[in-house]
């Protein structure tokens, strides 16, 4: 099994990004699912049905992330019930609008996909570490391989987790930062891991905002509206390999510039 996971699509540059160059990552490494985060894909925050639609309908996106600004947008929530392909953090409270887990199928290959928020220097309702547990147990008969992407502030908080999932998911990909990180590796028990997948969307600015506005910002302490850079567009993505027993064999960072 090979699975492709993009790393949060950032505003319009990103999905441009995003829709560019997927074709050409498709036809490189035949990924048998792809997914993902979609977590800044609505002008820097959030997601709406529109661009969840084209990723899912258009063009062949399997199941889609989000995290910490899963609500921003209004006009989402009712897709987030209706749609079985998108995720928001399954730790939130359970009256909130979509789901935290899902189940997508190819090639005749069950994938469970998980998404999860941290709780250091991030707000979800529940404990992550002992939420997933139940998780787990529910979607252990119904799927052949298990993705969870951990939504996270703190490297610690994520590092513990992929040892929390080691030998129970195929992969556990951290999100959220929007900077890579170069540890990617399998874990002992054969979950894929890495702290951050990093950002589809610009690299030339801070965190993916226009770099004089967030410099503004932390210099005045002012309430200064941030903006999408466009500056440096570049794909980051995981491609995860898997054995029958879904136990992961590798994990290759994938940094594409668009030019
Ligand atoms: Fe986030």
């Amino acid at each position: 099994m090979k699975l492709l996971f993009v790393g949060d699509v950032v505003g319009s540059p990103g999905r441009r990004a995003l829709e560019e160059l997927l074709p050409a990552l498709r036809e490189r490494h035949a990924p048998d699912f792809v997914v993902v985060n979609g977590e800044n894909s609505a002008g820097g925050l959030g997601i709406t049905p529109k661009i969840a639609r084209r990723w899912l309908d258009s063009e062949g996106v399997d199941a889609i992330t989000l995290g910490n600004h899963a609500f921003k947008h209004k006009e989402v929530y009712e897709y987030l019930d209706l749609e079985e392909r998108i995720v928001r953090p399954a730790n939130y409270p359970a009256s909130n609008p979509g789901r935290g887990f899902t189940v997508v199928a190819s090639n005749g290959m069950r994938l469970g996909v998980v998404n999860l928020s941290g709780i250091v220097f991030l707000d979800a309702a529940h404990e992550p570490f002992s939420f997933v547990d139940g998780i787990l147990s529910s979607l252990r008969d119904r799927t052949d391989f298990l993705l969870v992407d951990f939504h996270a502030e703190a490297t610690s908080e994520k590092v513990a987790m992929g040892w929390h999932l080691d030998g129970r998911v195929t992969a556990c990909v951290g999100t959220h930062t929007h900077v890579p990180t170069a540890d990617a590796h399998v874990l002992p028990g054969g979950t894929a891991y890495i702290t951050d997948v990093g950002m589809t969307g610009p690299h030339g600015g801070v965190i993916g905002a226009r770099r004089e506005l967030a410099l503004e910002r932390f210099r005045t302490h002012m309430p200064v509206r941030l903006e999408t850079s466009d500056e440096d567009v570049r794909l980051n993505a995981v491609l995860v390999e898997a054995a029958d027993d879904g136990r992961a064999v590798s994990i290759e960072p994938l940094i594409v510039s668009v030019d």
